[in-house]
């Protein structure tokens, strides 16, 4: 993306800002319905519905309901109207695309493709009985569309960090996409009980381990993200919210090797425990890709002096009022 992309003065910010917090709390309710979703698996009540797209037949399937249908039926609930916000994220995009930057609809409407992809996922998990494949290929796009929301999100919002943060962004991605492979490994695990098998049969055990061994080169990623921006603070060129993105990276790496010995170690009997362990997941990434696009923010440039409040200030003086003053 050339940095004329990025140069704000073009674009309308009210709407620019309107359509980065949208995205934004649509990626929150993303987390939110992945952490339903994992409940629903652990509770193994993926089947409780037994037909798609409605449920035994109904929108409501009152006389049904128990706790294990109420699950699957939410996430369903929730999974739609998420689905409809990205229409109407997108459809806003393409509406207004005059006064926001190129590349929004095209990055909005790859949010509408994965939330398609990801019901029709949604779908074959219950008509394929929960085949795991589709169970991981289903964990994968969810994260993704995530990620997608969050960097749209945080593009729009277009806050630049005043210090260069040299080749950050990268360390950042290669971290972000080591988590991403990370959390589909441990997707495969958990979508095959591979713990149980391992532990009970002796079967599923090098799917088990290559999660395990996984674990090494994403903390690696991760640990080197943290340094350099430690490397930044100790110059006295971090920015405080690549500092509080360092925290969180920090806080959530930490929680999120814990949960997993945790799971391990009590074989899965702590159903929140696995649900945490996949949500810190999420989060981990979240801090990960946030870091990667303030890194990149960075590093546009001809633009450090100015801050988006001035720019707001600058667009929404109005041509006509100046000249009545002059
Ligand atoms: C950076 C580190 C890690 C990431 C990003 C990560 C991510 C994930 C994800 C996304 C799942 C799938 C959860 C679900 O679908 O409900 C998972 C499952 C699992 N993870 Fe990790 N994990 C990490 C580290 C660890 C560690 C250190 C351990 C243990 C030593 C561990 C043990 C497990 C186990 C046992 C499962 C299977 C849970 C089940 O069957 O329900 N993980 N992990």
């Amino acid at each position: 993306m050339s940095d004329a992309t990025f140069a704000p003065g073009t674009f309308s910010w009210p709407m620019r800002r309107r359509l980065a917090w949208f995205s934004l709390g649509l990626a929150l309710c993303t987390m939110a319905l992945m952490a339903l979703g994992s409940s629903t698996r652990v509770m193994n009540a993926g089947l409780s519905c037994p037909d798609w797209p409605l449920c035994y037949g109904e929108f409501l399937p009152q006389n049904q309901m128990n706790l294990q249908v109420f699950l699957e039926w939410f996430h369903r609930l929730v999974a739609s109207v998420i689905g409809f916000g990205t229409i109407v994220l997108a459809g806003t995009a393409v509406s207004y695309r005059a006064r926001l930057p190129k590349w929004t609809p095209w990055a909005t409407g790859f949010a509408l493709f994965l939330v398609v992809f990801q019901g029709v996922l949604g779908g074959l998990t219950v008509t394929e009985l929960l085949r795991f494949d589709i169970v991981t290929a289903h964990l994968g796009t969810g994260l993704a569309f995530f990620s997608t929301l969050l960097t749209v999100g945080l593009l729009l919002l277009d806050y630049r960090p005043r210090f260069a943060t040299g080749r950050l962004r990268w360390v950042a991605l290669a971290a972000a996409i080591g988590i991403y492979a990370q959390s589909l490994l441990g997707g495969l695990v958990a979508s095959q009980w591979a713990v149980h098998q391992c532990f009970g049969l002796t079967q599923l055990c090098a799917v088990l381990n290559s999660h395990l061994i996984g674990v090494v080169p994403a903390t690696i990623g991760t640990l080197l993200v943290l340094g350099w921006l430690v490397r930044l603070r100790y110059q006295s060129r971090l920015d405080p919210r690549l500092q509080q993105c360092g925290w969180f990276v920090a806080l959530f790496l930490t929680a999120q090797i814990s949960l997993g010995f945790a799971t391990f170690r009590l074989r899965l009997q702590v159903e929140p425990l696995t649900v945490a362990h996949q949500t810190i997941g999420a989060a981990l990434l979240g801090s990960l890709i946030m870091t990667t696009v303030w890194a990149f923010l960075s590093s546009v440039q001809d633009v450090e002096t100015v801050s988006p409040v001035d720019l707001t200030e600058v667009h929404i003086t109005p041509p006509v009022a100046a000249s009545t003053k002059a």
